[in-house]
């Protein structure tokens, strides 16, 4: 008797899992599930079963033992120790060849060294970023896979057809080897902690300025349909409309003012810090969740004096146009940070990541889908080695239009008092990066100073080193 064998696997059945194995399945796939615990896959079977063909198992053996051979195994399990427990269990069933794909938000470093542990062994493993939550991960989320170019011939055809699509290109390519697709993924959640800052940043201003909630909800959906228009300004239009269903209040004002976060945006700037890559924007955005949330810090600084963040705002109409158009420049910077760090890990780490593809695949289904990401995607298949984003024939022109709004806005923020941290970084980096001359000739001075470490001369090539302490002669310490 001819038993039929799954197509593919889904390990981990809470809801990011489940979705993943429905979209797979709604796509024709024969889908074998497992959960640690089995009541849980008997849930998926009795409420999904009927969607298409599923083959539950109790046993990781009897799992295994059902998918064809080579094997697709997508993890769906908790980042970190979880991961590693799940390999764990599954190797021992495993033969050469079969493929275990980590579909979690996983540290980029953690799958490089996964990927090399995996491979010794002979199976291959590929680290993938999923971007689109729950809802996403069901009706088509934006997929980033790493790991070997033989394993996305197996992989790829399944990945990219569950993915999100923009007309007929799928949002999901092979992002390069081994950590290269969490790596990616890393920096999308980096880049969408900017997106979510520059918006709640937006809101204050607007709020600051007398607008109120549903005011400040038609501001946004109105923005959407401009080039701001994305997922994130669509859903905080609809956030911001929402009533407190205990008190009728505007739910956002009942929200407490702390924000949680689970690790990618603080990996996103740790990286950044190793690769000395400018990513200030992202890093304010990370800082300004750790703030929210340090009680301590808050309750120590509720004394502290400054203005009372009421804005004075003459014509209305022309300072939400103001805000709009600096949110536009912050998010472009963000993005452009972000990018920066894309390209510069993809050669540090050997990965040569085709930056087009990433703003290819981030045009749908992630959650920092966005307008702007088809105009930078065509900015980097014109010029692959478009260095900073900024600087792009499309975009440099509209930063120039919209410098005086931006300004005018951080100034505001500034002499009220409402914190903007990821409106004036972004504006302080647009600032120290096209300035003919910048302020580190005096930390570089200071540092040979007190150091002796040396520095360039603007008019002759070398390093030199000047005799501080002494007779203040200068000497030349390298020729280059
Ligand atoms: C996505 C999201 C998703 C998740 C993040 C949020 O692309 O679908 O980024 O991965 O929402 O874990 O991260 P924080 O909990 O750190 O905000």
């Amino acid at each position: 008797m001819s038993e039929q064998k799954a197509n593919i696997g889904v390990v981990g059945m809470a809801v990011m899992g489940s979705n993943l194995a429905r979209n797979l399945a709604h796509h024709g796939y024969t889908v074998a599930i497992y959960n640690r615990t089995f009541a849980k896959t008997q849930q998926v079977l009795a409420d999904h079963g009927d969607e298409g063909n599923f083959i539950g198992s109790e046993t990781v053996e009897g799992f295994v033992q059902s998918i064809e051979h080579p094997r697709s195994i997508i993890l769906m399990v908790k980042a970190g120790a979880a991961t590693d427990a799940t390999i764990a269990e599954l190797l021992p069933h495993l033969e050469q060849g079969d493929i275990i794909m980590d579909g979690g938000n996983s540290f980029f470093r953690d799958t490089i060294r996964r990927e090399k542990e995996i491979a010794d062994k002979g199976f291959h493993f590929v680290g993938t970023g999923i971007s689109g939550g729950e809802y996403g991960a069901l009706t088509g989320p934006s997929i980033m896979p790493g790991g070997t170019p033989e394993s996305y011939q197996i992989l790829g055809p399944m990945l990219e057809a569950i993915s999100a699509h923009v007309g007929d290109e799928p949002c999901c390519a092979w992002m390069g080897p081994n950590g290269a697709g969490h790596f990616v993924k890393m920096i999308h959640n980096g880049i969408e902690y900017s997106d979510m800052q520059v918006i709640g940043e937006a809101y204050e201003l607007l709020r600051a300025a007398g607008i109120g909630t549903d005011e400040a909800a038609e501001i946004f959906a109105k923005w959407n349909e401009g080039e701001l228009s994305s997922y994130l300004i669509e859903i905080t239009a609809d956030m911001l409309s929402q009533k407190d269903p205990q008190t009728g209040a505007p739910l956002v004002e009942v929200i407490k003012d702390r924000a949680g976060m689970k690790g990618t945006g603080t990996w996103t700037v740790m990286t950044a810090l190793e690769l000395g890559v400018p990513v200030n924007g992202i890093a304010e955005s990370v800082f300004a969740r750790a703030l929210s949330s340090h009680d301590d810090l808050r309750a120590a600084a509720t004394n502290l004096a400054g203005p009372d963040r009421v804005l004075q705002v003459p014509d209305k109409a022309a300072f939400v146009e103001d805000v709009r158009q600096a949110l536009w420049a912050s998010k472009v910077v963000a993005y452009s940070q972000g990018f920066d760090e894309i390209r510069t890990g993809g050669v540090e780490f050997g990965w040569n990541i085709n930056v087009a593809d990433c703003a290819k695949i981030w045009r749908d289904g992630c959650i920092i889908r966005a307008k702007l990401l088809e105009n930078i995607r065509q900015e980097y298949s014109a010029d692959a080695g478009l260095v900073s984003l900024m600087a792009a024939p499309s975009i440099a022109p509209k930063l120039a239009e919209y410098n005086d709004a931006w300004r005018r806005v951080v100034a505001a923020a500034v002499q009220a008092g409402v914190a903007a941290p990821v409106f004036a970084s972004s504006l302080a980096y647009y600032d120290m990066a096209r300035a003919p001359r910048n302020n580190a000739a005096v930390t570089q001075g200071l540092r040979d100073y007190f150091g002796s470490h040396t520095y360039e001369r603007v008019d002759a090539p070398g390093h030199y080193h000047l005799d501080w302490s002494g007779d203040r002669s200068e000497s030349k310490t390298s020729d280059n």
